[in-house]
């Protein structure tokens, strides 16, 4: 079993990372650390400690940064809606989280493991940059940072960036200046995670515990994808990063070197990928350039049927 911890900004596809790591026998969830980025730390906050006591997985929550490390707080209510999971009625919150920061329990975690961990970044990557900025000797623990965020030729909102990097440019420096090894499951994979509007259909139609809720979720998350890009369905993107560590075949990677773009406006937050080798900067970053679709839907599809079935 890998052992990981997923910090995130729930959102749509930060839940079904969140669902996918729960209902995987391949998967240690350690704990979820959460962060500002498609609404606010509380909203994001509220948000997972709602998710976890959908599907009853009593782990560790601790809350993170509410703004980013320099700039002000971006969101994204236009594929999130007004709560950052809008669609259906998840639970109150049942689980009680812990009173550390975020920051604070992946030191920890890191510190008091006697094997390394995974860390699965699914939003703005503050909190990560934090954790190397505030020990970082801690890096020898991190096995490898699976994150969503970037792309090579793809972005979504600006023409040159992703929004997680975009949110917080100078985090995202940090992190893939640290020599930690990295695998970016970027949006030139993660737009091809893609679960057509028939596939959410069909989750619909299952009408189980979880079902109904996700459903209608993603169905809320297709609509907003539909509306803005004219993708034929609900584009995955974190749970491909969590995908990726359970089955690293579900996408190809490329060893390179990738640069974060933190000065200028227009192209803030770009991940600037040399895949012509045209610097002789060496490779710091495993980045995803293929992905297998059908493989990662059965993913998502059979994960959703395992909770539902724990539950009914
Ligand atoms: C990323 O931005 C957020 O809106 C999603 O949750 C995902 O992490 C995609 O660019
Ligand atoms: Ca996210």
């Amino acid at each position: 079993m890998t052992r990981i911890i997923i910090d995130c900004d729930p959102g749509h596809d930060d839940m079904m990372a969140i669902m996918l790591a729960s209902a995987s026998d391949k998967i240690d969830l350690l704990g979820v650390t959460t962060v500002a980025g498609n609404q606010t730390g509380d909203k994001t906050f509220e948000n997972a400690l709602r998710i976890l006591t959908l599907i009853k997985e009593e782990i560790p929550v601790a809350r993170g940064a509410d703004k980013p490390l320099l700039r002000e707080l971006v969101t994204a209510p236009e594929f999130h809606g007004q709560s950052g999971l809008d669609g259906a009625e998840l639970p109150e919150p049942g689980i009680k989280p812990l009173h550390i920061d975020a920051v604070d329990f992946i030191i920890d975690m890191l510190e008091e493991s006697l094997e390394k961990i995974v860390l699965v970044p699914t939003g703005p990557l503050t909190n990560i940059a934090m954790v190397l900025l505030k020990n970082p000797d801690i890096k020898h623990k991190i096995e490898r940072i699976v994150l969503m965020g970037g792309g090579m030729h793809d972005s979504n909102v600006t023409p040159a960036a992703e929004f997680n990097i975009y949110v917080d440019p100078e985090a995202a420096k940090i992190v893939f200046g640290s020599g930690v090894p990295i695998t970016m499951v970027g949006l030139d994979v993660t737009n091809r995670a893609l679960m057509s509007f028939e596939e959410i259909e069909g989750i619909v139609a299952d009408n189980g515990v979880i079902s109904s809720k996700v459903g209608p979720l993603l169905k809320f998350f297709a609509n907003a994808n539909k509306k803005i890009f004219g993708l034929n369905g609900a584009p995955i993107h974190d749970a491909l990063a969590v995908a990726a560590v359970i089955d690293p075949t579900v996408v190809e990677t490329k060893f390179l070197n990738v640069q974060v773009e933190v000065s200028s406006e227009l192209t803030r937050g770009a991940t600037v990928v040399d895949i012509y080798g045209a610097t002789s900067n060496s490779p710091n970053v495993d980045v995803a350039l293929e992905v297998d679709t059908p493989k990662f839907v059965h993913f998502m599809v059979d994960s959703i049927r395992k909770l539902d079935k724990k539950f009914a």
